[in-house]
């Protein structure tokens, strides 16, 4: 959507801000020993409070309140009995609709005491967040902002993982554009003012190809190796965008 309104702009900051709540007690919760499961009731029930309704559920029936994804799962991982154990890396992922609007926001968080590489990957993965937020602003090209995020990913020595990308959202969980993690020379439509967006680099040590898993949800790396998302709403500005969640 193009949010021009104060109505507008506070709505979405308003489920915005639940959505950083969530993520943030969420957070505190992850340690060896709970279940996927455990984190997504805890997720379902913090939304509920805050009068705000799960995205994937309403949008997609998602079997889950949040997209809980771990090691080589990527994305939009199923809720479950799955016992969270040292060293993983569980990402989650919230979006969530409040009197209609609608924002989306992810962190991969490590479980426990995880190695080098994997803390190397998050850190990596985070500044590439940020590199696409700073290229984010009213005139730039859309592309701009995959051309940032894949410099940070490669000077890394990571890759993004190809099909993976963000998206307009703001009215509902999905809308155009897609906001790629790579440079498109043809992506070269000129931001707008007002337009809101995600942007969620996915980054990866393999060869940055994702399958579906046989749950007809999961999104894994072809390869097997970790994968690390980090994913802001924003609206666009002239300046520094506003980031709402
Ligand atoms: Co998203
Ligand atoms: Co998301």
């Amino acid at each position: 959507m193009i949010a021009t309104t104060e109505t507008e702009i506070n709505g979405l900051k308003d489920v915005g801000s639940i959505i950083r709540h969530v993520l943030d007690e969420v957070e505190k919760l992850v340690r060896p020993g709970v279940t996927t499961l455990e984190l997504d009731i805890f997720v379902g029930k913090t939304l509920a409070e805050n009068g705000a309704r799960s995205a994937p559920m309403l949008a997609y029936n998602f079997p889950g309140f949040s997209c809980i994804s771990v090691n080589d799962e990527a994305a939009h991982g199923i809720p479950g009995p799955r016992v969270l154990e040292n060293g993983q890396l569980v990402n989650i992922d919230v979006s969530a609709e409040k009197n209609g609007f609608w924002a989306d926001s992810g962190r991969s968080i490590p479980v426990g005491d995880v190695s080098q590489s994997l803390q190397h990957l998050c850190n990596s993965t985070k500044r590439a967040l940020d590199a696409g937020i700073k290229a984010a602003f009213a005139g730039n090209p859309i592309n701009e902002i995959g051309k940032a995020v894949e410099a940070v990913a490669t000077a890394a020595g990571f890759q993004v993982i190809d099909g993976l990308v963000g998206h307009g959202v703001g009215r509902n969980i999905h809308e155009p554009p897609e906001v790629h993690n790579r440079y498109l020379p043809h992506g070269n439509e000129e931001l707008q003012e007002g337009l809101v967006i995600t942007i969620e680099p996915f980054l990866t040590k393999g060869i940055g190809s994702y399958r579906e898993g046989r749950d007809g949800w999961t999104l894994l790396t072809l390869d097997g190796s970790h994968a690390a998302q980090y994913e802001h709403t924003l609206i666009i500005t002239k300046d520094a965008p506003i980031i709402v969640t």
